[in-house]
């Protein structure tokens, strides 16, 4: 596999991006990590992880300001991108083509390169200016996979929540995992 961008905002959900990190480390795929400042804010307040604990979790992690960075161009071979959490302004951006940081520049290349773009959008209830975003970016390419729970396999703890959640993104992203019974199993 190529290397695989993964950001984070400022969207409430961090440990579902840590959770993904963890989880590619274990299955030593090439990383590529942006944290928006928002990101950074809310693994502080919401989880007990330091900032450069998550970093180190990514072969290479960026500034989310430098534009110059590898991945701002299509000619950078990359697998896809996933924006886990993704909020509704990183959202805004995608779906209105405002490169204006790495996170949204990346996405963009995704979308023009006709690559996986899969956002992990979080916020309810939903305005009918966040619906039509993700209407937007849907239709340009991307897959929104909000974080809903599912209770068909009986979770038995927060952290079985997550790891359904993680288990979708890897499977859109065509990588095997154990994360969850699947139905049927
Ligand atoms: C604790 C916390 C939780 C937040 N949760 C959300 C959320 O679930 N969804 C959302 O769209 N924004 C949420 N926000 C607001 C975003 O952080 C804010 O809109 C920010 O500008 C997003 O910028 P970014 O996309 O560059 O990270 C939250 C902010 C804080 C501090």
């Amino acid at each position: 596999m190529k290397p695989l961008i993964i950001a984070m905002t400022g969207a409430t959900g961090a440990i579902y991006g840590i959770r993904l990190l963890q989880v590619l480390r274990e299955k030593s795929m090439e990383v590529h990590l942006v944290m928006s400042a928002w990101a950074e804010k809310t693994i502080s307040l919401e989880t007990n992880y330091a900032i450069e604990e998550v970093r180190k979790l990514a072969k290479k992690c960026y500034a989310v300001d430098d534009l110059s960075a590898p991945i701002s161009s299509g000619s950078f071979p990359t697998e896809g991108m996933v924006i886990i959490p993704c909020s509704m302004k990183t959202l805004a951006g995608i779906a209105h083509g405002i490169s204006e940081n790495l996170i949204l520049r990346a996405a963009d290349v995704m979308l023009k390169e006709r690559r996986k773009l899969i956002l992990v959008p979080r916020e309810s209830p939903l305005s009918l200016i966040h619906l039509r975003n993700m209407t937007l970016a849907a239709e340009a390419g991307a897959v929104l996979l909000p974080p809903m729970a599912a209770f068909y396999f009986k979770p038995q703890s927060i952290a079985d929540l997550i790891d359904h959640l993680v288990g979708k993104v890897l499977d859109l992203l065509g990588v095997e995992h154990h994360l969850f019974p699947r139905w049927g199993e």
